[in-house]
């Protein structure tokens, strides 16, 4: 369940930062990329380096001496789950009002993903009406806490506020990651860019390299839903999304429209041949029969049809376009979709094949609102704040 999944390990300066260590190694046994980030308290407790050789990423502990100029931003916006273990009162006082003093506050304040804290602290703090307070505003705000346990703390005191066990602070983030805001959801993503064929060896294809649906199919699976990807590029290793790999457009329209039923929300990404050549050689085309003339025939519009589908889900699509996007405006409705991701790939950090992906919504009301240039990561997880938002809506 964690395989794949980017998880932000908070740090914060109390005696029970050590088992933050053993927490950093379950998730990694798990499968989850972990990065971390300290407060310089913690710091005094245990040592960046250890937490460098078990999750192979150095920590983040200060926002102005690291080589990223604005760590807190790009963890906040890597992470799928943030975990705090273990979280002081005085990190639990800062996040509750607001105080960014620190990197790990300043990523809390910045991150969408949801955020899992677990306080330590000795009895008397935990039951101070300070830390009472603050930790029920953070649950009113959705901020999730796993309780700290009862037993022995620093100092050879006994009581309520030690450390929850790691291994149930890793049982909680699976039920975040389970319960996510897509739990439930049956999703198709599309992928790709097609191939058709002209004889054995040649193709017609396009630059496509599926980076923003693989992208989409990731984020969905990470926020809990169950999701098929149908991909006509290299099938990405994505753990809990069953990859379908095709390589025409007519192979695509079979896998996604034969999967249809239950399927909740379609994400058309790839992008698909228009026309296929109408005889394909099944042997190769050779220099010595002279200029071969390839004429076209249309392919199966595959959009089109999971539109007209009696299973039609929430249906997304794609409009790559080049030289701005009029064009794309007009395929709400021509393509009938619920929701239009329009994209100029002639523009510069928008290219096929770029990490990054500069992104216009088109709605059925004839509205539309642009999105900044993004990590094709981000804007997955922008387009699924944006689907949720709208499925809620119709
Ligand atoms: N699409 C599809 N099957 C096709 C062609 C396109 O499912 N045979 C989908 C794409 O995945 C995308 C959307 O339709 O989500 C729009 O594709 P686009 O090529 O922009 O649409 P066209 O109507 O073909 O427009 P254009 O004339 O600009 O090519």
């Amino acid at each position: 369940m964690l395989a794949g999944r980017r998880i932000v390990l908070g740090v914060t300066g109390g005696v029970a930062a050590y088992k933050a260590a053993y927490l950093a190694r379950r998730l990694t046994e798990r499968g989850a990329e972990v990065r971390v980030v300290m407060t310089p308290a913690a710091t005094e407790f245990i040592g960046t380096a250890t937490f460098a050789a078990l999750t192979g990423n150095d920590p983040v502990v200060d926002l102005f001496s690291d080589k990223d100029p604005s760590p807190h931003t790009s963890l906040a916006a890597w992470a799928d789950v943030v975990v705090v273990a273990p979280a002081t009162a005085s990190t639990l006082s800062r996040l509750a009002s607001g105080e960014s003093s620190n990197a790990l506050i300043a990523t809390l304040i910045a991150t969408t993903a949801p955020v899992l804290l677990a306080p330590a602290m000795h009895t008397e703090m935990w039951e101070h009406e300070a830390t009472r307070h603050n930790v029920a505003t953070l649950k009113e705000w959705g901020y999730h806490i796993v309780e700290p346990d009862s037993g022995e703390l620093a100092g050879g005191d006994v009581g309520v506020g030690r450390l929850a066990d790691p291994d149930a602070i890793v049982d909680a983030i699976e039920s975040i990651v389970i319960n996510g805001p897509l739990a439930g959801l049956h999703v198709i993503v599309t992928s790709g860019g097609t191939r058709e064929a002209i004889d054995p060896v040649r193709y017609i294809g396009n630059r496509s390299s599926g980076k923003m649906g693989n992208a989409i199919a990731r984020v969905a699976a990470a926020r809990g839903a169950t999701v098929t990807l149908v991909t006509a590029a290299d099938a990405p290793d994505l753990s809990g999304v069953e990859t379908v790999s095709v390589e025409s457009a007519d192979e695509m329209a079979q896998a996604v429209w034969g999967r249809l039923e239950g399927c909740d929300v379609a994400v058309m990404a790839a992008a698909v041949a228009d026309f296929k050549p109408s005889v394909q050689g099944t042997t190769k085309i050779k220099r010595d029969s002279g200029l071969p003339t390839v004429s076209f025939v249309p392919t199966a519009d595959v959009l089109k049809g999971v539109h007209e589908s009696e299973n039609r889900p929430f249906l997304v699509g794609f409009a790559a376009e080049t030289g701005g996007l009029e064009d794309a405006a007009a395929k709400v409705k021509r393509k009938g979709v619920d929701l239009l991701v329009g994209n100029d790939v002639s523009r510069s950090g928008s290219e096929f094949g770029s990490d990054t992906n500069q992104v216009t919504l088109f709605y059925k009301d004839g509205s539309s609102k642009a999105l900044p240039l993004l990590d094709k990561d981000d804007v997955a997880k922008a387009l699924w704040d944006e689907i949720v938002a709208l499925r809620g809506a119709i």
